[in-house]
């Protein structure tokens, strides 16, 4: 598709497909063209769905909240999250990497950044997964029934926010939620809807892209052995190990955008309001950008990847992930000797823009 057709309309979907890195790289580049209105903004606009100004005025205001210190100091907490995580399900020398470990850790780590009291937490982590359940079967009314879920859900954390909301602005706390609370920028702060809608934002893009970032690394390296030997050789890869699961098979594989004007991409004209789709899983193979684009290097450098995204909406959590997905990482390998997939029928999760399974279970 990459070669023979850049960039098609496809009828089915009404809406053109972008394969090639040059085209997905512009299009990202370029939110005035591109906007990120896509009408998903249906329960009230995110930071995902909104375009200059608006952007950058609630990206500089969450930032201050959001700091790269913020999310480094939770290294320690992080690390011994994973290693409780594994104690209580090694047994046996086997364990689900989804149920076990790559689905608990990101909830868990949100909520504590939150604020979200430890007797919460159950709660906390049935209505996240709610959130981001798909649909069972493809019947309208499994639909119905999905959409209802996740309204009910998205009401009921709304409202658990607000009591946390309330509290910390009486007696503020070492959270996020507290920072988010004092954020100012020339004399203007967020709102309290502002806040809500953004808490559980936060829940929804980065629980589920973590777990199979996660899963899809370890996946990686029971699927290629050679690979888990190099990086057990070489423990300074993990990172770059993080980098190229993230090109090789991104947890996000297509990013959406709708055109504000005409306009020309791989000569084709794309029309004002039409969908546009950016395969950022086949632009991180384009041969163009990426030498052996189909090899897995754990120490490919450099790495331009777009598994995050590229330009404004770059992802806000990658540091986040990138850390969480670090430390899973190198815990998993010191305490497996030797990952092995344990052979099993594996359920890929039901979303053409999502690259992951609902199981891998590993010895
Ligand atoms: C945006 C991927 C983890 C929060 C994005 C975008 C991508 C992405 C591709 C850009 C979407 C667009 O341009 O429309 C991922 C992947 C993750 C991950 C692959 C894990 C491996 C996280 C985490 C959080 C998070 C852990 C927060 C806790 C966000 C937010 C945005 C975003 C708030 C919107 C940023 C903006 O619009 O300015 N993510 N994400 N993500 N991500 Fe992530």
């Amino acid at each position: 598709l990459r070669e023979k057709t850049p960039v098609r309309f496809d009828e089915d979907r009404g809406s053109w497909d972008v394969f090639r890195y040059e085209d997905v790289h512009r299009i990202l580049k370029d939110p005035a063209t591109f906007s990120s209105r896509r009408g998903l903004e249906v329960r009230g606009e995110t930071l995902l769905t909104m375009d200059q100004p608006k952007h950058t005025h609630m990206r500089n205001l969450v930032n201050k909240a959001f700091t790269p210190k913020a999310i480094n100091d939770l290294a320690p907490r992080i690390t011994s999250i994973t290693n409780e995580l594994l104690d209580q399900v090694i047994q046996n020398g086997k364990m689900d990497v989804v149920h076990d470990l790559a689905t608990p850790l990101p909830v868990i780590v949100i909520a504590e950044l939150l604020g979200v009291p430890s007797k919460d937490r159950m709660l906390f982590k049935d209505w996240s997964d709610t959130m981001v359940k798909g649909v069972e079967g493809n019947s309208e009314e499994a639909f119905a029934q999905m959409v209802a879920e996740r309204d009910k859900a998205e009401k009921e954390l709304a409202e658990y926010f607000l009591t946390i909301l309330n509290e910390r602005r009486n007696k503020p706390e070492d959270d996020l939620v507290s920072a988010l609370l004092v954020a100012e920028i020339d004399g203007e702060k967020l709102q309290e809807q502002e806040i809500l809608r953004f808490c559980i934002l936060l829940l929804v893009a980065g629980n589920e892209t973590t777990t199979n970032l996660i899963t899809n690394a370890i996946r990686l390296m029971t699927e290629q052995p050679a690979i888990q030997d190099q990086v057990r050789q070489h423990p300074e890869y993990v990172k770059t190990t993080v980098e190229e699961t993230l090109r090789y098979y991104p947890p996000i594989v297509a990013i959406g955008r709708i055109a504000t004007q005409d306009v020309e991409i791989g000569g084709q004209l794309i029309r004002e309001g039409q969908q546009v789709v950016s395969w950022v899983g086949s632009a991180n193979r384009d041969p163009e950008k990426f030498e052996n684009p189909d090899t897995f290097l754990p120490d490919r450098k450099p790495n331009p990847h777009m598994g995050f995204g590229f330009g404004i909406h770059f992802c806000l959590g990658a540091p986040l992930a990138r850390l969480e997905a670090q430390i899973a990482l190198e815990i998993m390998l010191s305490r497996f000797s030797d990952m092995q997939f344990a052979k099993a029928p594996l359920t890929p999760i039901p979303s053409p823009f999502v690259f992951g399974v609902k199981n891998y279970p590993i010895t």
